[in-house]
């Protein structure tokens, strides 16, 4: 798979530790920054990372800050993003079985490498479970973009 990743100045360390992992995975890694401890925005990087995954131009994203919480946010704006902050095993898996999330945020400030390399792990071999359920859960999702989507 392709993965896009970004990362604001309080996550670009773990975005780089990851990046072996997920490479060794054999997925291939597209990197939009940040790289260095400058002070950046957010949103600016969960924008880059997001416009790719919704335009099919990745297949899905890992964006990392501090807590996650403000990439969270800022994905979560991106029509068809689905991101999911997590800092445990069991929602790594479970939001890819039940949100089909495409996106996964993670705070270098609240979780370790160890744990988010073993997040990464589960939440790229995960598949969405089809179950009748889930999809149409996410279905509703996707109509509260479409309900509150602005047409110019
Ligand atoms: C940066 O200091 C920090 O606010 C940011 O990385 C993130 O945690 C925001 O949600």
């Amino acid at each position: 798979m392709k993965i896009a990743m970004g990362a604001d100045h309080a996550g670009y360390r773990l975005k780089d530790e990851l990046k072996p992992l997920i490479e060794s995975l054999g997925h291939e890694v597209q990197d939009y920054g940040c790289s260095c401890a400058d002070s950046v925005d957010y949103p600016d990087y969960a924008l880059a990372v997001c416009e790719k995954v919704a335009a099919g131009e990745a297949d899905k994203g890992i964006l990392i800050c501090g807590t996650g919480i403000g990439m969270t946010i800022a994905a979560n704006k991106v029509p068809g993003i689905r991101c999911a902050l997590v800092h445990d095993l069991f929602s790594a898996k479970a939001t890819r079985e039940h949100n089909d999330s495409n996106v996964l945020a993670l705070g270098e400030r609240v979780v370790g490498p160890g744990v988010a390399q073993e997040i990464v792990k589960i939440w790229l071999e995960t598949e969405f479970s089809e179950g009748e359920r889930h999809r149409n859960r996410v279905n509703k999702v996707k109509a509260l973009e479409d309900k509150f989507a602005i047409h110019p």
